[in-house]
């Protein structure tokens, strides 16, 4: 199997490029279909949960060139298939993003259920529900859900019970040809989401608002492909940042927005970090010993539950003790048993970590429970004792172009290894 070896205690400082970010390309790449012929979309990350939505256009008949890595052309002409099957979906959940394009071009999509569980506790509900007030009925059978738009798309109100990124950017999509105007109400506010409703205006759409909770969609009859630059990738930079937080010493990330990192440059600094900001970089640097500071996750512009784990590294070594609140996923901090086999002391309640700082981290092996907390693992291991060993890091592949190798640029001791299973060598 593969993993990342990392040997604690050297210095890691100097200067990163962030790639563009995973969360907006896969929206923009299930965009394409709603303009037939080649949209190019510029900045993408060469990451496997791209390589996955790739499959998802070629399953329906679109062609991709992959220029120079990171340029991707899309010949959307051919598309002529509605339907996103199960292996695919269950790669990525992101893949659901087609939903609203398909209606939008072909009035009918049939997309696998995420997960295999119903929709209610599955989780595509808010989706389903604005879709429904869109006009769109919906049956699901043998695993899949069949949407159709019988008398066409017609605009309408829909206010969201969560500001869900996924749903907003569903609802986008699927609003761009109906008839008349569609409000989305506690709308998602992310910069994945302006990045997405820019591109659909670029193409001919009329979407207003994005970036504040309300959007408004006015329907448009076509769209033309475009050329189009993937946003930065806030959280990929965040990452790297906090590395610069937890090693001391400065890390220059270039290539993103900082103001897409507000609240988290923010609670850095109050962690006794030193922010100097840029207009397309930042540096973050630390003299001081780390502080404690409560965190909450919200949708944006709150605490970004993607950088829950990486700041949860930071807090466990902070003076003193905090209390982290994740309020966007279940199931986000499987991180923390992790990082106790390093020697944290994190206690969870419910969906609160209470987190006791602690002098340093022992290196020991572990496993990426997801893509973030992956990341953290590694992280971690840049400032514990000995040798960390971070194994199932097709997590982190899923969303950082080249980790080991930026990390190695800035310092680290780190390579990625293969290792036999620990019980290659057990017969029954
Ligand atoms: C996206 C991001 C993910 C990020 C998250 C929140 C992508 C590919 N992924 O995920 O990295 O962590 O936003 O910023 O862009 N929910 C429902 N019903 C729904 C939809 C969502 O209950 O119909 C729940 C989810 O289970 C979750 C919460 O709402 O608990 C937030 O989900 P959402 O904002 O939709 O996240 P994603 O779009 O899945």
């Amino acid at each position: 199997m593969d993993v990342i070896r990392v040997e604690g205690g050297h210095d890691v400082t100097g200067e990163v490029r962030v790639e563009g970010a995973k969360n907006s390309a896969l929206k923009l790449m299930a965009a394409t279909i709603m303009a037939s012929g080649t949209t190019t979309l510029t900045n993408v990350p060469n990451i496997a949960d791209v390589h996955v939505m790739g499959k998802v256009l070629k399953n329906i008949g679109a062609k991709i060139e992959v220029v120079n890595e990171h340029e991707l052309k899309i010949d959307t002409s051919g598309v002529d298939s509605w339907e996103t099957p199960y292996h695919l979906v269950a790669q990525m959940r992101a893949s659901t993003a087609v939903l609203g394009p398909l209606l939008s071009r072909f009035g009918k999509a049939v997309v696998a259920m995420p997960g295999g569980c119903n929709i209610g506790a599955r989780k595509i509900d808010m989706h389903i529900l604005g879709l429904e007030a869109l006009g769109v009925e919906f049956k699901v059978d043998h695993g899949n859900i069949y949407a159709s738009a019988p008398h066409g798309l017609v605009g309408d109100t829909v206010t969201l019970s969560f500001a869900s990124v996924g749903a907003t950017e569903n609802l986008m999509m699927a609003s761009v040809f109906a008839r008349g105007t569609t409000t989305i109400d506690n709308a998602a506010r992310e910069p994945e989401i302006v990045d997405l409703a820019n591109m659909l205006n670029e193409m001919g759409a009329k979407v207003s608002g994005a970036g504040s909770p309300v959007i408004e969609v006015e329907g448009v009859s076509e769209l033309h492909p475009v050329t189009h630059e993937v946003v930065g990738d806030r959280i990929e930079a965040g990452t790297f940042l906090a590395i610069g937080a937890l090693t001391g010493s400065p890390v220059t990330v270039r290539g993103f927005n900082p103001t897409h990192l507000g609240l988290v440059l923010k609670k850095f600094e109050q962690m006794g970090a030193s922010v100097e900001r840029e207009a397309r970089a930042c540096t973050v640097w630390r003299d001081r010993p780390l502080a404690p500071t409560d965190i909450q996750t919200l949708p944006f512009p709150g605490f970004p539950t993607d950088m829950q784990a990486q700041t949860m590294c930071l807090l466990a070594l902070a003076k003193g003790s905090c209390v982290i609140t994740e309020n966007v996923f279940e199931n986000r901090f499987m991180f923390a048993s992790e990082l106790s086999r390093m020697g944290a002391d994190i206690v969870i309640e419910g969906h609160h970590a209470i987190v006791h700082g602690v002098e340093g981290f022992s290196g020991a092996q572990v496993r990426s429970p997801d893509l973030r907390g992956g990341a953290a693992l590694v992280m971690a291991g840049l400032v514990a004792d000995g040798v960390t060993t971070v194994s199932d890091i097709h997590h982190i592949d899923r969303g950082y172009e080249g980790f080991v190798e930026k990390l190695s640029s800035l310092g680290a001791r780190i390579e990625r290894t293969t290792v036999a299973d620990e019980d290659d060598d057990i017969t029954m």
